[in-house]
């Protein structure tokens, strides 16, 4: 069955290659019910590997103490074995044991702002226009692309991705675009319009903080062409050319909990609701940007990942996004270009994949001719602006500003080499990028840290992501030989594959199910649900220090010479996001400016003195037999 569905020869994660498929309604179910069931790893196999994953991070006393805990949690008959037991019974009854409960977790609890927090941008290389005209002729085309994209998914004409041979769950191309986070004051929700009776034929058009609903639909169905959404956009600006007093997008950009209230306060005028509801229905949103603030080229990159990432504070762009929104590509007067997108529905590859096909039609000229039908101005939606909701606004703004003054992004083209180059060593360029990491780290600070980066897990049914734990003891031993006069160079290189075959090593186990933290996690979530008080183990400090990821990293491969960037997942930590190209790799590195200890821009010399010094090593020393 599987065969017949999925056609696509085997290709790494994120690479779509699209094929002309014919509609089949229900491919996609078929697709997705041959898929496997996550699994629940053995409960031992989890236990002795957390001990591992522990060693390099915390203390030798700890350790023990932590090695007592889990002696008393595995015993059998013990809390360990009947929270697994929960766990595997809810395994059989789920189509992934784990999917709602990291929804829950991971998105929609999660009461930080999104910005920043949580949602990824992504950085496009800068378009070659240079004012409103060139701005709205790509915009126009980047639309007909996003609903080309969108005629794939509608007919499930979705070519099936692979990795390692296997195929992927493709669950979260249909939650993407028609979707929209909704605040709730302890948990937030998601709505999707991309099935049904209740189909969106639109998509929210932001400029000058005004919002727009703009359909791209003909009356025979058909989607407007470039020329048409052209004339479409130039109406929008032309109506829209102050800007909003108040931004009512900035509301998005709050804590949750006060974003739910004033959401709540937003939505009992009946306008307002039906301005909201049509930007949520929407199949994505379009940010006509004003151009940012001229830079010098060497910190340009950096500043369209902080335009990205947060609009760049209440006076710049901000106000012209609706973060809630699942996708909102970006495009601004000067050319530079991205998206931002909130993460509770999808992980990066599928976002990057859609962007990835999106530019390769934005390059396509025009083909055939625009029907010459008169089409309605696109409607403006409109807010009644209580004191309430200014105030609420008012408040927002300054949240977001101090938001805005605390990120510290980078972004570092490393240009010396690509993955290519690790491959001719016969390592794997991601274990030899997360290696370099480790080494900059341990360079910058004299101590490994708990490093997360995301495997993925759509081998299974309905999977998005478990951790590789980088930092392990082969990773330590390496970085502490690297600046070492008493190991030798053929020493340090041996360590180096050998840390690299490590991870390749996790990795493997990571995307097999096989890893330990979301294991960890349901068995933590399993003893809330079964009431029993919570062990121990999960209260113990060296828990809090596995947990405590300084290094929150994510390789988002794409075919686009771009960069996803996102921040930190702790105070004093770094978010690092790649995309490894053939010949030159693309880097993105958050900090806090509130934290005194971290510095993107450093972390960003270290790492490429890394990536150098490791290159040197291993062309200095030929592979030994490991
Ligand atoms: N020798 C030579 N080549 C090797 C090699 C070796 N020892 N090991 C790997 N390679 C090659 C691979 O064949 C691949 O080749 P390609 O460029 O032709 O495709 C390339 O090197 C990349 O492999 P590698 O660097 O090992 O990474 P990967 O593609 O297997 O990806 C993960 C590893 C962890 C990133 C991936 O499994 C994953 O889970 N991705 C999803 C992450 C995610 O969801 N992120 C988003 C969170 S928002």
């Amino acid at each position: 069955m599987l065969a017949l569905v999925a056609r696509a020869t085997a290709r790494p994660c994120g690479l779509l290659k699209q094929m002309p498929l014919n509609k089949i309604t229900g491919r996609f179910q078929l697709h997705q019910e041959a898929l496997p069931h996550l699994p629940v790893p053995p409960l031992q196999q989890t236990l002795d590997r957390y001990l591992l994953a522990l060693q390099p991070i915390i203390s030798p006393e700890e350790l023990s103490h932590t090695q007592q805990l889990v002696a008393e949690f595995r015993k059998p008959g013990g809390v360990g074995e009947r929270l697994q037991k929960g766990l595997e019974r809810r395994a059989k009854k789920t189509e992934n044991w784990l999917s709602d409960w990291w929804l829950k977790t991971a998105y929609l609890e999660y009461r930080l702002p999104v910005v920043v927090h949580s949602s990824p941008g992504v950085v496009l290389p800068k378009q070659d226009f240079l004012d409103r005209q060139g701005q709205l002729r790509f915009a126009a085309k980047l639309i007909e692309g996003i609903l080309d994209f969108k005629t794939m998914i509608d007919n499930e004409t979705l070519p099936v991705e692979y990795m390692g041979g296997k195929p992927l769950c493709m669950n979260q191309y249909y939650q993407i675009l028609s979707s929209c986070r909704i605040p709730g004051p302890k948990r937030d929700s998601i709505v999707n319009y991309a099935k049904g009776k209740k189909q969106s034929r639109h998509i929210t058009v932001v400029h000058n903080f005004q919002f727009f609903e703009l359909d791209v639909y003909n009356s025979d169905g058909s989607p407007l062409t470039a020329d048409q959404l052209f004339i479409q956009l130039e109406k929008i600006w032309n109506t829209s050319l102050q800007t909003n007093k108040e931004p009512i997008g900035i509301l998005t950009t709050n804590h949750r909990n006060s974003w739910a209230k004033a959401y709540n306060n937003l939505l009992k005028d009946k306008t307002n609701k039906e301005s909201v509801r049509a930007i949520e229905k929407s199949i994505c949103t379009v940010c006509l940007d004003a151009p940012m603030p001229r830079v010098s080229d060497d910190i340009y990159k950096s500043r369209v990942a902080a335009q990205m990432l947060h609009g760049g504070g209440s006076r710049l762009n901000s106000g012209n996004r609706w973060f809630d929104k699942t996708l909102q590509f970006i495009v601004a007067e000067d050319g530079s270009c991205g998206l931002v997108y909130e993460h509770a529905p999808s992980e990066g590859p599928p976002i990057v994949a859609l962007l990835d096909h999106v530019v390769e039609f934005t390059k396509k000229p025009e083909t055939g001719k625009s029907p010459t039908v008169h089409l309605p101005m696109p409607k403006k939606l409109r807010f009644n602006i209580t004191p309430e909701i200014k105030n609420d606004i008012e408040k927002a703004k300054q949240n977001l500003n101090i938001m805005v003054e605390d990120l510290d992004i980078k972004v570092m083209v490393f240009h010396q080499f690509g993955k290519g180059f690790p491959k001719s060593e016969k390592i794997s360029p991601d274990a030899f990028i997360q290696l370099a990491l480790q080494l900059a780290y341990y360079r910058m600070y004299s101590r490994a840290c708990a490093t997360y980066e995301s495997a993925s897990l759509r081998m299974f049914r309905l999977g998005r992501t478990d951790t590789i734990r980088s930092t392990s003891v082969d990773s330590l031993k390496f970085v502490q030989s690297m600046d070492s006069p008493d190991k030798s160079d053929q020493e340090k290189a041996d360590l180096l594959r050998r840390a690299t075959q490590a991870h390749r090593e996790y990795t493997d186990m990571a995307i097999r199910g096989n890893a330990i933290d979301r294991h960890l996690l349901g068995l933590k979530l399993q003893a809330i649900e079964d009431l029993v008080s919570m062990p121990e183990l999960f209260m113990d400090t060296a828990y809090a220090v596995a947990m405590h990821f300084n290094l929150s990293t994510s390789q988002v491969p794409a075919k686009t010479d771009c960069v996803m960037c996102f921040g930190p997942v702790v105070p004093d930590g770094y978010g690092v996001c790649y995309n490894p190209m053939e010949e030159h790799i693309n880097f993105a590195i958050s900090a806090f400016n509130s934290c005194a200890d971290t510095n993107a821009a450093r972390m960003a010399h270290y790492l490429e003195k890394a990536l150098l010094d490791m290159r040197i090593l291993l062309q200095a020393a030929p592979k030994s037999k490991l």
